[in-house]
Formats: structure tokens, sequence, C-alpha cells
């Protein structure tokens, strides 16, 4: 397995990936026209054809926040580490931008808790990332669960955004 920063003729393979998922209603539809504007925020991981087998992006929110999404494996690849190892080459991204913070919200909450996630309250979200939400159909009787991993030794609430402290 091999991951690497995602190229625009990946975009038909990470939409169709997403789609499988996205029937089942475990993931959000994406536009091509979605994907190829946010194609930079992708990394992909491929076997050893070169077939892609998953893909993560990591959108970034504000100077100290950015949100892990569009993660996803093919069914045939489950259980071998590729969203492990997707979930840390994304906070290795995040690192590497300085970011503090990165949020998901998920259905497989106990997936991201094994991969150094914890879980919150939505509610102690920043307001500026429901843009994405509203737009979506199950807004907002959405059963999905917030989750944050920082290079905080704490969160807090601060007028209801969410804080981070560096250590
Ligand atoms: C969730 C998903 C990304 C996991 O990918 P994966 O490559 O199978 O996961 P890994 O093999 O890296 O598993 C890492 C650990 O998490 C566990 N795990 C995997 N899927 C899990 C799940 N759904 N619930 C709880 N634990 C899970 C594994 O058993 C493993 O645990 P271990 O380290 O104790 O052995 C994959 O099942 C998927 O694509 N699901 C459908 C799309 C989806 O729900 N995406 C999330 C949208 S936010």
């Amino acid at each position: 397995m091999n991951i690497r920063p995602a190229r625009v003729g990946d975009v038909p393979a990470i939409q169709e990936l997403i789609r499988t998922f996205a029937d089942r209603k475990l993931m959000i539809r994406r536009s091509l026209g979605e994907l190829y504007e946010s194609i930079r925020e992708f990394l992909v991981a491929t076997d050893d054809n070169g077939q892609i087998i998953g893909c993560v992006a990591l959108h970034v929110f504000w100077e100290d926040l950015a949100e892990l999404k569009c993660l996803a494996v093919s069914e045939h690849a489950h259980g071998r580490g590729v969203g492990r190892a997707l979930l840390d080459s994304c906070w290795e991204a995040s690192r590497l931008l300085e970011i503090k913070t990165v949020f998901t919200l998920t259905y497989v909450a106990d997936f991201f808790e094994k991969c150094g996630y914890h879980r919150i309250e939505k509610a102690d979200l920043p307001h500026k990332i429901w843009n994405e939400c509203v737009r979506c159909p199950l807004f907002p009787n959405c059963n999905e669960i917030a989750l944050i991993r920082s290079v905080a030794t704490e969160w807090q609430t601060v007028n209801g955004e969410l804080a981070t402290t560096s250590v």
C-alpha cells in the first residue's frame, strides 16, 4: 500500500469509491466539480497495482482547525490498516500545516477512537463548520458523532467556539 497526494486523474475513482458508501447513506455523495475543486485536500491509498483503495480529505477551516472528511476504504481492502494509515497521514499533513486540532463528523466513532480521536459534543464545534451540514438532506436530524484529535492536552469551549491549548 502507498499513500500519496491525489491527482486530478484520481477524481473518477475517488467519486466512485465515495458513491459506494453514499448509496448506503454512510457518506455524503460528492460531485465531480466538488472533487476537482478540492483535489489538493485529498490523499489516496493505492495498492501494489496503483489502484485506488482509499481516500481521505483534510479541509482547513481556520488557523487552528481542520476537518477530516471523505474517508473511505474499498470494501475488499477493509481490515488491513488502510483506514488507520490514511488517518495517520492526514494527521501528519495537519501537523505540517501547523493545524492544532482536527475534527470529524462520522458514524464510525469507534474506528476513530481506535485511531487517537476523542468524542466531543457536536454543539462544541465552532458555528462556522455548519455551512456544509445545512446543505445535507439529513440536516438537522443526522446521528453523526463529533470527534477531535488535538495537539492540545486539553480543549475547552469559549463563547461557543472550540479553543485549544498547545503542549
Ligand atoms: C471505517 C473505514 C474507513 C475503516 O477502514 P479500514 O481500512 O477497514 O480500517 P483499519 O483496518 O485501518 O482499522 C483500524 C482499526 O479500527 C478497527 N475498525 C475498523 N473499522 C471499524 C468500525 N467500523 N468500527 C470499529 N472499529 C473499526 C479495526 O478493527 C482496527 O482495529 P485494531 O487496530 O484494534 O485491529 C472503512 O470501514 C470504510 O471505508 N467504511 C465506509 C465509509 C465510512 O464509513 N467512512 C467514514 C466516513 S467519516
